[in-house]
């Protein structure tokens, strides 16, 4: 009897735990999958360079992998790593959405024609920010003193923009940057 009692938990467990890692996952990715909802009405894409592939219609795990442009940690989750929409000619402004791309590190957005202003709170947006690549676009105002707590940050290229004003020099606090094009 006591036997059994203890196998109906163990199962119970087992159940209660399998049944808590589906919510986390199907959790993971709603908030991922807002994040790129959110950069899909950010961003303009005239000449349909990625948009084509971005089939929100797709719940199955792990096809928004397939998106061009965004990487995953695997294949198999959802867990987006890396947004790189470069030289595509895309218009608008910068993506605020990223910030429901919990696991992001690497953004690329060079080579665009993107307006108005790098968000002040960009390491609220982007906290595990390992690269930042807004190079070559149509930025202005002044390069945001908050991405000095991006503290995780190793290449930063922000050069040939409409940026003003002065690099701000808090940036050599970032050890673990490699590389820096900044104006
Ligand atoms: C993505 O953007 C395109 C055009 O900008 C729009 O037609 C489409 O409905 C958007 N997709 C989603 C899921 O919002
Ligand atoms: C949905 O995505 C999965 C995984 O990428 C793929 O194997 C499948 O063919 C896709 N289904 C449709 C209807 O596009
Ligand atoms: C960003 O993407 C462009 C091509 O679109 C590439 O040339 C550049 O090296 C990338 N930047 C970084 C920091 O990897
Ligand atoms: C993040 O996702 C949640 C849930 O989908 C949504 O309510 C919220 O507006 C999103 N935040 C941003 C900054 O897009
Ligand atoms: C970040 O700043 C933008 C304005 O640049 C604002 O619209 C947005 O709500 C802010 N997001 C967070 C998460 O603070
Ligand atoms: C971006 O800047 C380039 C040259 O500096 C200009 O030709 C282009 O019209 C601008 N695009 C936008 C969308 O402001
Ligand atoms: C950086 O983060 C700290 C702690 O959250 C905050 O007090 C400070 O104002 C931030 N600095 C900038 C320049 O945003």
């Amino acid at each position: 009897m006591a036997h059994n009692t203890s196998l109906v938990i163990a199962l119970l467990h087992i159940f209660a735990l399998s049944f808590l890692n589906v919510l986390e996952i199907s959790n993971g990715s709603e908030y991922d999958i807002s994040c790129l909802r959110s950069i899909n009405e950010s961003l303009e894409d005239p000449y349909n360079k990625f948009k084509h592939s971005w089939n929100f219609g797709n719940t199955t795990i792990g096809s928004m992998c397939k998106f061009i442009g965004v990487t995953c940690w695997n294949f198999d989750d959802n867990r987006i790593i890396g947004i790189e929409l470069g030289n595509m000619r895309l218009k608008g402004q910068f993506p605020l959405g990223i910030r429901n791309c919990s696991y992001l590190n690497h953004l690329n957005l060079s080579g665009n024609e993107l307006t108005c202003t790098i968000p002040s709170n960009i390491s609220y947006l982007f906290g595990y920010a390992t690269t930042l690549d807004l190079s070559s676009n149509n930025f202005s105002a002044e390069i945001p003193k908050g991405v000095v707590n991006c503290t995780y940050l190793n290449a930063l290229r922000l050069e040939n923009n409409q940026l003003t004003g002065l690099i701000p020099p808090e940036l050599v606090l970032l050890h673990r940057i490699k590389k820096l094009q900044c104006c």
